[in-house]
């Protein structure tokens, strides 16, 4: 009896701790990663999928950053799957997303070796002919996108692990003359727009990254119009390179800008709270050696979200490479960036359950949202999670929890069987609502 008073008391004070922790999620009171950038004269970037620009991901997309990079839209196999027939849907909503939320766009990719299409690939050409078709591919993409784009990733991957060119379809039929030449080609179609090389592996001083310096170096020589270096940092948990900073410096050093292009931090699954700590400091350590050189000027991550990462797929047990959760809950990596950048965590990053609140589908009088009770370096046996209406929303139905609601007061408690949320577990619940003229995302209090 006693030991099962204590439990219960210990269990109460749990909860009640708990309470204190608002919903942090996009719609928390932290200044947007953005503005915070904006303070540092940086740019804080995210790779999107077009489709997706709507809703709480839309929503985070628009006001958490100010630079959008399409993931794939832009690529020769999206733009050009049968030649002489382009598909710009995507890369146009995208640009329009951007331009929409005062966002800039970086263009990616132009040169590559990989998402070609299959006609280009498969086909037999003379150099002559190839290089007619990569001049016209560049000058057709650049030139819709003149004015719209400020930086390019003209040339995507050129180089091998030892810091020789790899052999592809372009370095294969022009020699290594393709680069200078692509950059060339695209300053011609928009000379305003910044032009990159941007490759992987290449965030600390090695072999590859001292190729790249090296290229770089003898195209400002011989004056071919190159602005930029990108280093994608795809990373490993706990394997930021220590010499990041001064591989960062000597690009600079060079006279060109340094952009992180393609930032994620990928960990065996599944994630725990220790594992997620560890990529908080991997995060806000690439952050700070970019808000440390001035002409590091853009970090961006390759997708925001662990539902938009392209890791789980190609990298068979590895995940959670994003600063926030699948459910758009912001992961101690968000705070992480955020710190870096000068702000200042208002949400315990860790050793805490939150609830985060988002709207998915939506139509002319009624909504479905979900709630997603998520815990790190906490858990919990039960939950009850409350909010308020501010626009006259009334929920007709939920599932995955009783809710009630009394005015514009809800409250919705577990059902019998997902009332345990373990530490770096989530458990979501979903609702139909009904709204009319607004449908603003209220706070939840977790408790
Ligand atoms: C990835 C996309 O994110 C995936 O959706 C796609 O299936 C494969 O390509 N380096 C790059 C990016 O430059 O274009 C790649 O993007 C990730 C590695």
């Amino acid at each position: 009896m006693r030991s099962l008073r204590t439990g219960l008391s210990l269990a109460a004070l749990f909860t009640g701790a708990v309470m204190l922790f608002a919903a942090p999620a996009a719609h928390a009171a932290d200044t947007p990663l953005r503005d915070l950038a904006a303070a540092k004269g940086k740019v804080i970037g995210t790779a999107v999928t077009g489709s997706k620009l709507t809703g709480t991901y839309g929503d985070i997309a628009g006001s958490q950053f100010s630079s959008l990079t399409p993931g794939n839209a832009m690529k020769w196999e999206t733009v050009e799957p049968t030649q002489g027939s382009f598909n710009w849907a995507e890369a146009d909503q995208i640009v329009a997303f951007a331009q929409a939320h005062n966002q800039q766009v970086r263009g990616h990719t132009l040169v590559w070796h990989s998402q070609n299409p299959s006609w280009l690939t498969n086909g037999t050409w003379t150099s002559a002919q190839l290089s007619s078709l990569l001049q016209n591919h560049i000058s057709t993409e650049v030139g819709r996108y003149k004015g719209k784009i400020t930086a390019w990733d003209v040339v995507n991957e050129p180089f091998n692990e030892d810091g020789t060119y790899r052999s592809t379809l372009w370095y294969n039929g022009l020699g290594a003359n393709y680069i200078a030449q692509a950059l060339t080609w695209a300053h011609a179609a928009d000379p305003a727009a910044k032009l990159y090389i941007n490759d992987y592996n290449v965030e600390g001083v090695n072999a590859k990254s001292t190729a790249l310096y090296n290229l770089v170096k003898s195209l400002k020589a011989a004056g071919v119009p190159i602005d930029g270096v990108g280093l994608q940092a795809h990373l490993i948990l706990g394997q930021v390179p220590a010499t990041l900073q001064q591989n960062i410096q000597r690009f600079a050093d060079l006279g060109v800008d340094v952009a992180i292009t393609e930032l994620d931090v990928r960990m065996a699954l599944p994630a725990d709270s220790t594992k997620l700590a560890q990529q908080k400091a991997d995060f806000k350590s690439v952050m700070a050696a970019c808000v440390a050189v001035a002409r590091c000027v853009n970090v961006t991550v390759w997708g925001f979200t662990d539902s938009d990462s392209w890791v789980d797929s190609t990298f068979p047990g590895y995940g959670a490479a994003t600063p926030y959760d699948a459910n758009y809950a912001p992961k101690p990596a968000y705070y992480g960036l955020s710190e870096a950048l000068g702000g200042t965590t208002t949400t315990p990053p860790t050793g805490a359950c939150s609830a985060t609140y988002s709207v998915g589908s939506q139509w002319n009088t009624g909504f479905t949202g979900q709630v997603t009770i998520a815990c790190s370096g906490a858990s919990l046996s039960s939950w009850k999670a409350s909010w308020t209406y501010g626009a006259g929303q009334q929920i007709t139905q939920a599932w995955n929890a009783t809710c009630t609601q009394s005015g514009t007061a809800v409250s919705c408690a577990n059902a019998s069987y997902n009332g345990t949320v373990p530490d770096g577990g989530s458990v979501s619940f979903g609702f139909n609502a009904s709204w009319s003229g607004s449908n603003p995302v209220p706070v939840v209090t977790l408790g």
